[in-house]
């Protein structure tokens, strides 16, 4: 589990860099050379363009992929709706309270498409604007011959616990607890858990595509690293007989076509739209070595941003284990109100903020827009009373933050359904603390 660095292997092979121009066959000279729809692709393939963006994007956000495969994805019969109990329209609450949750429970019953539950939404995947917040729990792989896609937005899935395997069209991807993957918008994909029951959590991007924050006097190199990205290498099975199935996410609805060929037929690829993966053990965490302590946006992995400059529908914000240097000063994280909302989740180990307990790992707090926050009160007794020497904290520890200037509204399903919303949590964390005041003797009498 986390230490301050670290980092996987897995069996399968990646291309790195963050949205750079990759190109991958699985058989030598499927790419075309020199141009992307040739009269007749190599091997008998079909050309079919993948756009992430408008065709007429600025040139620097624009992303699309070329893919060379045995049948278009078009090739397949109706979309025909199916009814779920879970994805479903919900009526959502807009609740000023600092809210928390227990662990969110495992299920073993289902696979990928059923085990994902919103939480929180803000937005309407119709007008591609605002994000929505799942957790899943998933017990079994997803049957043999199905494929799912969203068509409302980016995934940026984060395992808690437990080993994603998901076959893309673009190529194979492992995912880990502290590790993240992110599936764009349309990509087709099967999610398998060899190592049995998974859980973790889910933002989905409504609008635009993640990207990597800007560091500015940074520098160049810092925080998450463009090259550490890892996206597929092309995989493809050959099948053009069995009967498949896939499943569309359609404006939080699902929908199901039949096709008889696997949609996992792509033989090479070139472009800058595709999934990804990265390590959160690979992040270059900086913080102060004076006093005080920076905003949590220097820990900012990934930004989706608004029109707003500066300003996310959605950053994914991580607290790893790190050292603390900072000389008089109250280490964890100020009390404060923010006009960002704060959905935070734990991966594993204990958040700093929050020791007397109640923010466990595979659990959740939801600190909404000017919804007052900060340490609870052990926490701030024992960072008031601590001696100021160089501290490690966290270790063992992976705290995580999707942050949005949104007001994120919270589910049915999250507020009642799934049992797990802890009734005190500010009573429990900020009722305890104790005034400290002393009034000065000047000014004792009253009159001032
Ligand atoms: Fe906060």
């Amino acid at each position: 589990m986390p230490s301050t660095k670290f980092s996987f292997k897995d069996s399968y092979t990646y291309l790195n860099g963050f949205q750079s121009y990759h190109e991958t066959e699985a058989i030598p000279d499927t790419l075309p050379i020199g141009q992307n729809s040739p009269q007749k692709p190599a091997h008998g393939l079909y050309a079919e363009k993948f756009s992430g963006t408008a065709f007429t994007a600025p040139r620097h956000e624009n992303q699309q992929s070329w893919l060379y495969r045995i049948l278009p994805a078009a090739a397949h019969r109706s979309f025909q709706p199916i009814s779920s109990d879970i994805h479903q329209p919900q009526k959502i609450h807009q609740i000023p309270n600092q809210l928390r949750w227990n662990p969110f429970s495992f299920d073993y019953e289902v696979s990928w498409v059923e085990s994902i539950h919103r939480v929180s939404e803000a937005g309407d995947p119709t007008m591609k604007s605002g994000l929505a917040i799942y957790v899943y729990a998933v017990g079994k792989d997803m049957p043999a011959n199905e494929s799912f896609y969203s068509a409302d937005g980016d995934f940026l899935i984060v395992p808690q616990h437990g080993v994603l395997d998901i076959q893309t069209e673009m190529g194979k991807i492992l995912v880990r607890a502290n590790e993240i993957c992110v599936i764009p918008r349309g990509v087709r994909y099967r999610v398998t858990v060899p190592d049995g029951p998974a859980r973790g959590y889910i933002c989905e991007l409504y609008q635009g595509h993640f990207q990597l924050p800007e560091l500015g006097p940074i520098g160049s190199n810092g925080l998450a690293n463009a090259r550490d990205f890892q996206a597929p290498v092309a995989y493809f099975d050959e099948d053009t007989e069995t009967e498949w199935r896939v499943i569309s996410k359609f404006n939080n609805g699902l929908f199901s076509a039949t096709q008889f060929h696997t949609p996992f037929d792509v033989v090479g690829w070139h472009g800058n739209y595709y999934p990804y993966k990265y390590d959160l053990g690979r992040f270059n965490t900086i913080g102060s070595i004076s006093y005080d302590h920076p905003d949590p946006s220097i820990f900012t992995v990934l930004t989706g941003p608004s029109d707003i400059a500066g300003t996310a529908i959605a950053d994914f914000v991580i607290f790893p284990p790190r050292w603390l240097v900072q000389e008089d000063t109250f280490r964890p994280p100020w009390y404060h109100r923010n006009t960002m909302s704060e959905f935070m989740g734990l991966i594993s180990g204990d958040y700093d903020a929050k020791t007397s307990g109640g923010f466990h790992p595979a659990g959740a707090s939801l600190h909404n827009i000017m919804s007052a926050h900060g340490p609870d009160a052990g926490a701030h007794r024992g960072a008031s009373e601590a001696e100021l020497k160089p501290t490690k904290v966290g270790e063992q520890s992976m705290a995580f933050m999707f942050e949005s200037c949104l007001m994120l509204g919270v589910t049915e399903w999250g507020l009642k359904t799934c049992e797990k919303l802890q009734k005190e949590y500010s009573e429990h964390s900020w009722e305890p603390l104790k005034s400290h005041f002393k009034r000065p003797i000047a000014y004792s009498n009253g009159s001032r």
